[in-house]
C-alpha cells in the first residue's frame, strides 16, 4: 500500500479507537502510539506539545513515543513554537539550519509539525514528529497528518 493508503487508514483507525473519549491524553496517547508504530523506524519521536491551560503563551510536553523530549516550549520558540504562533504545519528538512530549533535529541535532522484544534477551533497542541533522516517528510505526511489531527479531538 502506499503512503497516502497507509495514512488514510491509519485515520479510520485512530477515529475508532478514540471515539467518544472524554479524556484528551488518551485520544494523543493512542494516536501517538499508532503513528510511532506504523512509521518506524522514519518516525524517531512521535508526540504532542499541548497549550498549557494555566499559561496560554507555552506548550507542555503531553503524550510521546520516543526519547526524553523536553518539557516546555514558548510559542515562537524552535520548530513547535513556530508552529503554535503561526497555527500551521511545517516540515523542517534540516532542523541544524532552522533559526532557535530546540535540540531535545541530537540524533533529530528533519522534522514536522502539525496544530491540532479543538472542537471550538482553538489550538489545542501540536503533534511533533522527528526524523535521524534528512528531509524525511513531505506532503503525503503534512496532509496524512493533518486529517489526523483533524478527527482527533473530535471523533
Ligand atoms: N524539535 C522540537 C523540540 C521538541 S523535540 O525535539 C521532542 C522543536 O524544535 O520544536
Amino acid at each position: 500500500m502506499d503512503r497516502a493508503g497507509q495514512y488514510e487508514d491509519l485515520r479510520a483507525e485512530i477515529e475508532s479507537v478514540v471515539a467518544g473519549e472524554t479524556y484528551i491524553p488518551a485520544r494523543y496517547a493512542s494516536a501517538a502510539c499508532l503513528l510511532s508504530e506504523a512509521f518506524s523506524p522514519r518516525f524517531f519521536w512521535t508526540g504532542f506539545y499541548v497549550v498549557d491551560p494555566l499559561k496560554r503563551s507555552e506548550l507542555v510536553v503531553g503524550p510521546y513515543q520516543g526519547t526524553l523530549g523536553c518539557l516546555r516550549i514558548p510559542f515562537g520558540k524552535g520548530v513547535c513554537g513556530a508552529c503554535a504562533e503561526s497555527q500551521e504545519s511545517l516540515i523542517v528538512p534540516d532542523v541544524h539550519v532552522f533559526p532557535g530549533h530546540i535540540a531535545c535529541d541530537s540524533r533529530t535532522n528533519s522534522e514536522i509539525v502539525v496544530p491540532v484544534f479543538d472542537a471550538a477551533g482553538g489550538l489545542a497542541a501540536v503533534l511533533d514528529v522527528d526524523s535521524e533522516q534528512l528531509d524525511a517528510f513531505d506532503e503525503i505526511d503534512r496532509s496524512g497528518l493533518e486529517a489526523i489531527c483533524g478527527i482527533l479531538l473530535t471523533a
